[in-house]
C-alpha cells in the first residue's frame, strides 16, 4: 500500500516535471522573461500557490479527512476555552455568575470539601479553571471552617462556575493534627454530608443529574464530566495514583459486568475504591435520603458504607471510562509545604513574606 502510493507520488512527480520544462523551453517563457519579469514572477507565485493548496498529489484524501476532523476538534476546544474565558470574564466584571446551565443534558453536582492550608487557594484555582470547561456544571464547596472565609468567597464569586457555597466545620476532636498520620480520622465526612443535605433541600425531583465527590487535590479530566453524565445508578471507573499503587480499577467483564476490583489495600471492601472513583445518579440520592457518610466505620470503608446505601450490589455497577480501560482521575496529592524560612525570618525580627498578600 505504501509501496503502491510512493510509485504513485514518483510518476506524478515525472509528469510535472515535463510539464515544466516544456513550459520554461516555450516562447511564451522567454517573452515574459524578457519583456514582462514583474508579471512572471507573480506567475509563477500564483502557480505555486494553487499547487500546493489544490493539486499537491501527496495530499491523499485520508489527509484532507484528517485535516478537517483536526479543524472541527480544534474548533470545539476553541469555543468550549472561548466559554470559560467569558464565564470567568463575566464574574471577574462583578456581574455575577452567569448561569448558562440548561435543561437539555442531566446537571453535574460537583461536591468538593476544603480547609484552610498555604495550598488552598491554589487547589481552588486549578479546579475552578477545570470546572469552567465542563458545561451543566453545579460546584458545591464546602469550608472545613466555623464560617465562610474571604478567600474561598471571593475566589468562588470571580470563577465563573455556577457554585453554592456552604460550611461545616469539623469537630476539633476529629481533625489531623500537622504530625498525625492522615489515616488517622476520615476527612471531608462533615463536608460532603453538608452537599448533601443541601442537595436534598435544594435540587428539584424534576432535575436529572449526578452526584461526583470532587476532593479539591485530585486531578480531573474534561472527558470524565461527560462520561459521568450518563451515571444511572452507581458508576465506577479507575483512579490512579492511589492505594499505594499507580492505578485502582474495576474489573470488567468483556460483556461490560463489573466482576471485581484490583484493589490491593483491604481488597475485601464491599467497594474497594476511591472517593474520586464512582459517581452517582442524583435521583438515586434523593431517594435514599439516609445515604450519609458515616465516623462510624472502620478505616477505608468511608466509600464501602456509602455506596451500601444505595444499590445492593457490585452487579448494579455501571462501568465508565470506556469499560474502565481509561484513567481520566488522578488521586493527586500537594505535597506539604514546608515554611521553616518563615521561623527564621521571624528570629530575625523580618515580618512574614505573606504580609499584604492573599496566597
Ligand atoms: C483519601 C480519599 O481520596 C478521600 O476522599 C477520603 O476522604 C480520605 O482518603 C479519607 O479516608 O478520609 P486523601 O487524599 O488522603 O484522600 O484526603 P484529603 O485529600 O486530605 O482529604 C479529602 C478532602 O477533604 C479534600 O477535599 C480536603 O480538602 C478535605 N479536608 C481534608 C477537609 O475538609 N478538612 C480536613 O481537615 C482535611
Ligand atoms: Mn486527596
Amino acid at each position: 500500500m505504501v509501496v503502491q502510493i510512493q510509485s504513485q507520488a514518483i510518476e506524478s512527480k515525472n509528469w510535472e516535471m515535463g510539464f515544466l520544462a516544456q513550459i520554461y523551453r516555450s516562447r511564451w517563457w522567454r517573452y515574459l522573461q524578457k519583456r514582462k519579469p514583474g508579471l512572471l514572477l507573480v506567475l509563477i507565485f500564483a502557480v505555486f500557490l494553487i499547487y500546493f493548496n489544490f493539486i499537491d498529489p501527496n495530499r491523499r484524501k485520508s489527509d484532507v479527512e484528517y485535516d478537517n476532523h483536526q479543524l472541527v476538534q480544534s474548533e470545539l476546544v476553541r469555543l468550549r476555552s472561548q466559554i470559560g474565558f467569558l464565564k470567568a470574564k463575566l464574574a471577574a466584571e462583578g456581574r455575577g455568575i452567569t448561569d448558562l446551565n440548561d435543561l437539555a443534558q442531566p446537571m453535574i453536582y460537583a461536591i468538593t470539601p476544603t480547609y484552610a492550608r498555604p495550598v488552598q487557594k491554589a487547589e481552588l484555582i486549578r479546579l475552578c479553571h477545570t470546572f469552567l470547561l465542563v458545561p451543566n456544571f453545579h460546584w458545591i464547596v464546602v469550608e472545613d471552617a466555623a464560617e465562610p472565609t474571604d478567600l474561598v468567597t471571593n475566589l468562588l464569586k470571580r470563577c465563573g462556575v455556577v457554585y453554592t457555597q456552604l460550611k461545616a466545620l469539623t469537630p476539633p476532636e476529629m481533625k489531623l493534627k500537622p504530625r498525625d498520620p492522615n489515616w488517622r480520622y476520615p476527612r471531608g465526612v462533615w463536608q460532603r454530608n453538608e452537599a448533601l443535605t443541601w442537595i436534598r433541600n435544594n435540587v428539584p425531583v424534576s432535575r436529572e443529574g449526578v452526584v461526583y465527590f470532587a476532593d479539591d487535590d485530585n486531578t480531573y479530566s474534561l472527558e470524565l464530566f461527560q462520561d459521568l453524565r450518563s451515571t444511572k445508578a452507581v458508576s465506577v471507573f479507575p483512579v490512579a495514583l492511589v492505594g499505594g499503587v499507580l492505578l485502582e480499577k474495576p474489573e470488567v467483564s468483556p460483556d461490560g459486568r463489573v466482576i471485581g476490583f484490583n484493589a490491593l489495600w483491604e481488597p475485601q471492601r464491599p467497594y474497594p475504591i476511591d472517593m474520586a472513583g464512582f459517581a452517582v445518579n442524583l435521583q438515586l440520592i434523593l431517594a435514599k435520603s439516609e445515604a450519609k457518610f458515616s465516623l462510624e466505620v472502620k478505616r477505608g470503608y468511608l466509600e464501602s458504607e456509602f455506596i451500601g446505601h444505595l444499590i445492593s450490589g457490585r452487579e448494579e455497577l455501571e462501568a465508565k471510562a470506556d469499560l474502565c480501560t481509561k484513567v481520566l482521575v488522578w488521586h493527586t496529592r500537594a505535597e506539604a509545604i514546608k515554611t521553616t524560612g518563615e521561623n527564621i525570618r521571624k528570629r530575625k525580627g523580618l515580618p512574614m513574606t505573606n504580609v499584604g498578600f492573599e496566597i
